[in-house]
C-alpha cells in the first residue's frame, strides 16, 4: 500500500506501513481520519496532564505515542531508517536531548523572545525528525506546549484556516520557511509563526 504524501512529508517504508493497526485502509483520506481522531484524543490527554517537565525525551516519545499510538504500533519509538528529511537515525537520541536542554536554557536565560525560541525549537525538532512519521504534527503540538509551559504564551496559529497536511499556500510557506531555517535564515519562519501578531 502506498499513500500520496504532500510536499515536504516523509514517505513510509513498507515495514513502517506494516505497523498500521487497522486492516482495510486503502486511501490517504481514511488514514488521515484515523490519525486525526487519535490526535484529538492526544490533545485531550495534554489538557488533563498534570505538571511535569515537558523538555525530556520521555515526554517527547510519550506525546508521540498519545497522538499516534492507536494507529501505528511504532508510535513513540525513534526512527531506525534514513528518510528524505532528518538526521542519521543513530544520532537522534543524543541530538534530541541537546535540543531539549538548549530549549530549557533559552527559556531560563531569556535568550530569545518566546516566538523565536518556539520557532528554533520547532525547526530543530523537525530537522532531527525523530519518528518514522507524524513529525510535523508532533513538533507543532510540542512547540505549543513549550510556549505554554515555559513562556505562558498562547499557541501558534500554524494552520491559519488552511489544512497544513495538504498542499496549499500556507503549507508552501511553512515548508519554504523550514528550508530557509535549514540554511540558517530564520526570518521566514519567524514571520510564519508570528502571523499578524508582533513577536
Ligand atoms: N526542509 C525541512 N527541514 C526541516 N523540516 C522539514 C523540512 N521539510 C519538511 N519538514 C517537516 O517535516 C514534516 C513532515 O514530516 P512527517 O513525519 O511526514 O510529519 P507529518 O506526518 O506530521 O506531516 C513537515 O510537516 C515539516 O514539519
Ligand atoms: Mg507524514
Amino acid at each position: 500500500m502506498k499513500f500520496d504524501e504532500p510536499e515536504g512529508a516523509t514517505p513510509l517504508d513498507p515495514d513502517e506501513i506494516n505497523g498500521l493497526k487497522f486492516d482495510h485502509i486503502s486511501t490517504r483520506g481514511e488514514l488521515d481520519e484515523l490519525e486525526q481522531a487519535n490526535i484529538t484524543q492526544g490533545l485531550r490527554w495534554i489538557s488533563r496532564r498534570r505538571s511535569g517537565d515537558i523538555l525530556t525525551d520521555d515526554f517527547a516519545r510519550t506525546l508521540h505515542k498519545r497522538l499516534f499510538g492507536e494507529v501505528w504500533d511504532w508510535a513513540g519509538t525513534y526512527r531506525l531508517r534514513e528518510k528524505n528529511i532528518g538526521i542519521d537515525p543513530f544520532h537522534i537520541s543524543v541530538q534530541l536531548r541537546i535540543l531539549l536542554d538548549d530549549a530549557r536554557f533559552w527559556a531560563e536565560n531569556g535568550t530569545y523572545k518566546p516566538l523565536e525560541a518556539a520557532a528554533r525549537f520547532h525547526h530543530r525538532m523537525v530537522q532531527i525528525h525523530p519518528f518514522p512519521n507524524g513529525n510535523g504534527r508532533h513538533a507543532r503540538i510540542a512547540t505549543d506546549i513549550y510556549l505554554s509551559d515555559y513562556f505562558d504564551h498562547p499557541p501558534i496559529e500554524w494552520a491559519s484556516g488552511f489544512d497544513l497536511q495538504a498542499d496549499n499556500a500556507r503549507r508552501e510557506a511553512y515548508i519554504a520557511a523550514l528550508r530557509s531555517a535549514d540554511a540558517g535564515n530564520f526570518d521566514p519562519l519567524l514571520e510564519f509563526v508570528a502571523g499578524d501578531k508582533a513577536s
